[in-house]
């Protein structure tokens, strides 16, 4: 099986349910509080672990409770964490609320995430050359991201970006993207183009690929994935479940398509996968916690 590397943040996730999002200056009662395991690369790691990925995860967590426990959950999930540094920085936090309608708000206070220097990255080489799939997202600083894809790709491996949340990036990286996974919101910030439907997404999306991005899937949250590889463009439908809360649902998106993809799927097969393996974490609370066994995501598929 070939290897993934997840670069990226570390959070402890702070829930509560809340019937109504308050607007600014309102104080709402909300219902349960949670404290969770969370980050975009946490979360995008244990769901490609959890999937039966082989899979490591460099991030930089603080010397506090939340840096501790956060390591000893990685090791307890089966990640390797060769790669886990350290920070005098507090370890990263989100604080995230979720509405009946199972959309959340969050806020997510960095620390340690962002405290990932050129020095971390060039130690971290040897990693980077060795595997095969280098998973990426945007919580961490930018420099790192760029600098980790370019030893990643002059190595050869894999190189795939999910560029959330949102941030400016240097025109240098994107030729150093095999799989770029925006979501329709990130497409349309990183073209300047507006996108809210298939052909917007497609005319968008020519924009990143004339920067250099190898394929592309588009997310669309309940209208599916769009995917983009120089074949004809197709949509691959997301499963109705009932949802109650969708943080980490694209988190557990871009994990599982980068098992399936690591075990030599197609793109088409892949995204289908991603899809079931997202829908079922939208129907259980919180992000990880929410995530599906290997198991779980096959039998949904009916396998
Ligand atoms: O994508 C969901 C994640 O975003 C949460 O787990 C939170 O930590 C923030 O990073």
């Amino acid at each position: 099986m070939k290897k993934i590397l997840v670069l990226g943040s570390s959070n402890t996730d702070m829930t509560v349910k809340t019937p109504v999002m308050p607007v600014p200056g309102e104080t709402v009662l909300g219902g349960d509080f949670t404290m969770s395991p969370g980050g975009k690369g946490a979360n995008q790691a244990v769901a490609a672990r959890r999937l039966g990925g082989d899979v490591s995860f460099i991030c930089k967590l603080g010397r506090d409770v939340f840096g501790e426990n956060a390591l000893k959950h990685y090791r307890a999930e089966g990640l390797g964490t060769d790669g886990v540094l350290r920070s005098d920085l507090p370890s990263g936090v989100a604080l995230i609320t979720v509405d009946n309608a199972a959309e959340n708000c969050i806020v997510v206070a960095s620390g340690a995430n962002l405290d990932i220097t050129p020095a971390d990255i060039a130690a971290s080489s040897d990693a980077l050359r060795a595997c095969d799939i280098l998973l990426m997202q945007l919580e961490i600083p930018v420099p790192a991201v760029l600098q980790a894809a370019r030893i990643a790709h002059e190595a050869g491996a894999t190189v795939v970006l999910n560029p959330a949340p949102y941030a400016a990036l240097p025109e240098e990286i994107f030729s150093y993207i095999d799989l770029f996974i925006p979501n329709e919101t990130e497409l349309s910030a990183f073209s300047g183009l507006p996108v809210g439907d298939v052909p917007s997404a497609v005319r968008a999306a020519e924009v990143l690929f004339a920067k250099g991005v190898g394929k592309m899937i588009v997310t669309m949250g309940s209208k599916g994935s769009l995917l983009l590889d120089g074949g004809a463009p197709r949509t691959v439908s997301a499963f109705r479940v009932d949802a109650v809360d969708t943080t980490g649902a694209g988190d557990t998106y871009c994990g599982a398509l980068c098992v399936a993809l690591a075990e030599g799927r197609t793109l088409d097969e892949a995204a289908r996968f991603a899809s079931a393996a997202s829908a079922l974490s939208v129907t259980r609370m919180g992000a990880q916690t929410a995530m599906p066994t290997r198991q779980e995501a096959e039998s949904f598929l009916g396998k």
